[in-house]
């Protein structure tokens, strides 16, 4: 196995399910040591019940990515429990609506700013903090979306809106800090496997017969997949890509 991440620290937001967990158990098996956050305790405690049962180390703290000082409270746990934040991967988010935009109510569009822009931008303003302050500067991936930059779909146009700015945020971002030692990219997932990709009252088989008509490659992306991306640009073998986007799509947006 190799181990590209041996003695390094991850610290990966919304890790209680889906893509996010699936990202801390990566790391853990390249060697890291993982620090997860959410809100929901027991969901984290899960993850990390997981990664230690494969041998590996981490730590939960719940945090809401949209408040300030939770976001600091997860980085100073990672710094003193591990001793340095060295990757981050900013991963929580929220989808709601489905109905068109001028039915859309004022607190889901409130609570996708929330957590899908500000959250970003608190925890990548508090990261990056640290990570300057580290000889050896760090590595922060963003999790954005097709529905953004890339796509539009209707009776997501809120979503799609605040997964642009996390688009944008990544790029300004990583030119903002790239000459401090921080690297700042994002991966776009397509439809991946998890709760979000249902559409309401769907079934996961109902899902997959979707997909065979949605998707040139004719399936969801596995989050191991999502993940494999994540892994790459946190890693040394990335040390030149800088504000970029990998999407990970099933070919939706070739
Ligand atoms: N699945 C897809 O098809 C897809 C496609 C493109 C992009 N994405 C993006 O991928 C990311 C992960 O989504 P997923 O599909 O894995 O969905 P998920 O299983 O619902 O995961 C989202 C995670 O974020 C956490 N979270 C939500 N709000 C939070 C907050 N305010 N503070 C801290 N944690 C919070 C949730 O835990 P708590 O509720 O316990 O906080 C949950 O564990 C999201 O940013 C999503 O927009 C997903």
């Amino acid at each position: 196995m190799t181990s590209r991440f041996t003695d390094r620290t991850a610290l990966v937001t919304g890790a209680g399910s889906g893509i996010g967990r699936a990202v801390a158990l990566a790391f853990a098996a390249e060697g890291a040591n993982v620090v997860v956050a959410g809100r929901r305790r027991e969901p984290l405690d899960e993850t990390v019940a997981l990664i230690e049962a494969a041998g590996g180390k981490a730590l939960a703290v719940t945090a809401d990515v949209a408040r300030a000082a939770d976001v600091q409270t997860v980085v100073d746990a990672a710094v003193e429990r591990f001793g340095s934040l060295d990757v981050a991967v900013n991963n929580a988010g929220v989808f709601r609506g489905g109905e068109p935009l001028a039915d859309l109510a004022e607190d889901d569009w409130r609570t996708q700013l929330d957590i899908n822009v500000t959250g970003v931008f608190l925890a990548l303003r508090a990261e990056v903090r640290q990570m300057r302050s580290q000889p050896s500067g760090g590595a922060i991936v963003n999790i954005a979306s097709t529905f953004g930059m890339h796509k539009r779909q209707p009776g997501a146009t809120a979503y799609a809106a605040t997964k642009a700015a996390v688009s944008v945020l990544t790029r300004g971002a990583a030119l903002d800090h790239i000459a401090e030692g921080v690297r700042i990219n994002a991966v776009s997932p397509g439809a991946t496997d998890t709760q979000m990709s249902l559409q309401p009252g769907e079934t996961e088989a109902g899902r997959a017969e979707r997909m065979k008509s949605e998707v040139p490659l004719g399936r969801v992306a596995a989050v191991e997949e999502v993940a494999a991306a994540v892994l790459y640009l946190a890693s040394d073998d990335a040390a030149s890509v800088v504000g970029t986007e990998l999407v990970v799509d099933s070919g939706q947006t070739a």
